[in-house]
């Protein structure tokens, strides 16, 4: 059975039990990170615990963070998932334990943190090259997305839509703008250059989609943050999604139409492949860096 941590304590997942007055379960009053691992070492571990903190911000949840890097290395280790190719942690920080008011609790609450490592997997080649298909649904959320709140309803139920249509995601649409997928970035090769939506409180600010900035600029390819209008999806060379379990995704088909050519496009291919080259190297540091 794995092992979880719960509140400073690592226990089997059977064991860890977890208040029915924790607001995370009443009200959804919490934020989470997912971060991977490959072969036991961590992707940009300083930027994930960097967006916790500004989530545990935006929600005014006041924890400390020091000691949750070791935690998790700490997680993955107990677990046996340092040699697996890949892994990720899941951690949640909820407000914590009161009795329900929408408002915050006006004592002095201790924030509920639950963290846990499992191992997954990236698709076959052949099934990668084929690509990945999508429709695309109203984006049903809040304002503040930027946040990583554990509030996933809308994120699920659209994601559900995809599943029932299916499809392997859904195109969140506001506005007319195809902002992002349920749970990873999404972008287009639109005239030779390659475009994402910029940053704002519309749009989660992946991890994945920073390390791909940076592949795309030491690539020399072109790159415009902006927003993409979702007539722009019909002539698009190429789409895809990033994410953390999604790496670099190819997106080949949108509500039943083909994109581009069909299949992984090259530029799409370059940039996945530049992506699990920073994965290599960021592990090769780190075996050099081990006495
Ligand atoms: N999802 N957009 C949304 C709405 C997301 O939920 C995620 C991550 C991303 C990609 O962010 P990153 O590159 O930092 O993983 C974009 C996580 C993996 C999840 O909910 O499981």
């Amino acid at each position: 059975m794995s092992t979880v941590y719960l509140n400073g304590a690592f226990v089997p997942k059977a064991d860890a039990k977890v208040s029915v007055d924790d607001r995370g379960f009443l009200l959804g009053d919490g934020v989470y990170e997912v971060a991977p691992f490959y072969q036991g070492v961590p992707l940009c571990m300083d930027r994930h615990l960097a967006r916790l903190e500004r989530s545990l911000a935006g929600l005014r949840i006041d924890y400390d963070i020091a000691g949750l890097e070791v935690v998790l290395q700490k997680l993955i280790e107990v677990n046996e998932l340092e040699s697996a190719d890949r892994a990720l942690v899941y951690l949640q920080i909820t407000r914590g334990v009161a009795p329900r008011t929408h408002y915050f609790p006006e004592g002095p609450v201790e924030p509920t943190v639950y963290a846990f490592a499992k191992a997954w997997s990236r698709p076959p080649e052949d099934a990668w090259s084929r690509g990945f298909t999508a429709i695309t649904v109203p984006d049903r959320r809040w304002m503040r997305v930027d946040i990583k709140s554990i509030c996933l309803l809308p994120n699920g139920l659209a994601y559900q839509d995809a599943r029932e249509a299916g499809v392997d995601d859904a195109i969140l649409v506001r506005d007319g703008v195809a902002i992002e997928g349920t749970h990873q970035n999404f972008w287009g090769v639109i005239g030779g250059t390659v475009v994402t939506h910029p940053e704002s409180n519309l749009v989660l600010s992946g991890i994945t989609r920073g390390v791909v900035l940076e592949v795309a600029c030491d690539l020399g390819i072109p790159v415009q943050e902006r927003a993409i209008q979702v007539e722009e999806l019909r002539d698009a060379e190429e789409l895809f999604f990033t994410g953390t379990t999604a790496e670099v995704r190819p997106c080949v088909e949108v509500d039943g139409r083909q994109v581009g050519k069909g299949g992984a496009g090259p530029v799409t291919r370059r940039l996945s492949d530049g992506f699990l080259a920073r994965v290599a190297q960021t592990r090769e540091a780190a075996a050099a860096a081990t006495p």
